[in-house]
């Protein structure tokens, strides 16, 4: 039988006499996408590194494709890629001579490294910008030819620590669908991230970390079923429109007969219709918010705390 991707067991890491992993134990299958889902400090850039081999953990085990991080460390290191590995990308050479760069620096032949530079500007959308010096960089291009740079010796496991944080809205999408297309060539991608929106569209598998503890694992929906979905409020100027959009909707009143509720997971249709629907009742919802559960959401159903409570995990 083969070792999953990675196997982690009763990890646990301090500093000084602070406890940062307790006792973290998780597996990523071949070809999965796993999220790290926790909060600013939560300890998941701990984590990467006792995994990528930068620091070693106080107890427990760890094995990329079945090597010990700790006692089969070379091994590994040839494995896997980490992002911002290596030192910056060089701000006065041209993205492609970026990446010839770095080929040369794994000893990889010339040959190969035409080949793959090629596979992995067209794969990063950086064709375009592959000639120009990376000073002229967005920080997205910049973040996804650094990634680019750390896929050339063709990993088999990637780390991304927080691939998207501070990026814009746009550069964040295009992350997400280049992280995706690596995942369809085969790779094992472990990201971490703050953010549940990003887990849930991007991993087959999410480990929730707080108070150095994996909190919670499953899949985007065993997640949700614990959390609740994307929901559209309705709050209404008074207890007989309430009453009578409930009606029409099927839905069950909440609270003080003000507010509705609908699930929207779905389609923006589904969504469209019941607007629609109260519309043509003449009925005008007073306020129509937009709620996506977020990771406070997650510490809340988990731990039943409070939003004030959780805060202090961070
Ligand atoms: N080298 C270090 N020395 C002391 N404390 C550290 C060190 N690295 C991390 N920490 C502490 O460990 C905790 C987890 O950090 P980190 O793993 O970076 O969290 P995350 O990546 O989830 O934000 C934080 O409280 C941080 O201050
Ligand atoms: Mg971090």
């Amino acid at each position: 039988m083969r070792a999953p991707a990675i196997q982690v067991r009763g990890l646990k890491k301090s500093y000084a006499h602070k406890v940062v992993l307790d006792d973290v134990s998780f597996e990523v299958e071949r070809g999965q996408i796993f999220a790290l889902l926790g909060e600013n400090g939560a300890g998941k850039t701990t984590t990467v590194r006792i995994l990528s081999t930068l620091i070693q953990a106080d107890r427990g085990t760890a094995s990329i494709d079945g090597c010990d991080v700790t006692l089969e460390s070379d091994r590994v290191r040839q494995i896997i890629s980490l992002t911002g590995q290596y030192a910056a990308v060089d701000e006065l050479l041209t993205g492609k001579e970026n990446l010839h760069l770095m080929g040369g620096l794994l000893h990889l032949d010339r040959q190969t490294v035409r080949r793959r530079a090629t596979e992995l500007l067209t794969l990063f959308d950086l064709t375009d910008a592959a000639g120009k010096i990376v000073k002229t960089y967005s920080g997205g291009m910049r973040r996804k030819l650094d990634i680019a740079i750390s896929l050339l010796g063709s990993p088999k496991v990637i780390f991304l620590d927080e691939p998207t944080t501070g990026l814009d809205p746009r550069s964040r999408a295009s992350m997400w669908e280049m992280i995706r297309q690596l995942a369809r060539e085969g790779v094992t991608i472990f990201l971490t991230t703050q953010y549940l929106e990003e887990a849930d569209q991007l991993a087959d598998k999410i480990a929730v970390l707080a108070e150095g503890r994996i909190v919670a694992e499953g899949t985007a929906e065993q997640l949700k079923a614990v959390i609740g979905e994307e929901r559209l409020e309705l709050h209404f100027h008074n207890s007989a429109d309430g009453r009578r959009a409930a009606t029409l909707l099927h839905l069950p009143m909440e609270g003080d007969g003000l507010q509705l509720s609908l699930p929207a997971g779905g389609t923006t249709d589904s969504l469209r219709s019941a607007l629609n629907m109260l519309h043509e009742h003449d009925i005008v919802p007073a306020t129509v918010n937009y709620r996506k559960p977020t990771l406070d959401d997650v510490f809340m159903a988990l731990t039943g705390n409070t939003e004030k409570e959780v805060r202090h995990y961070a």
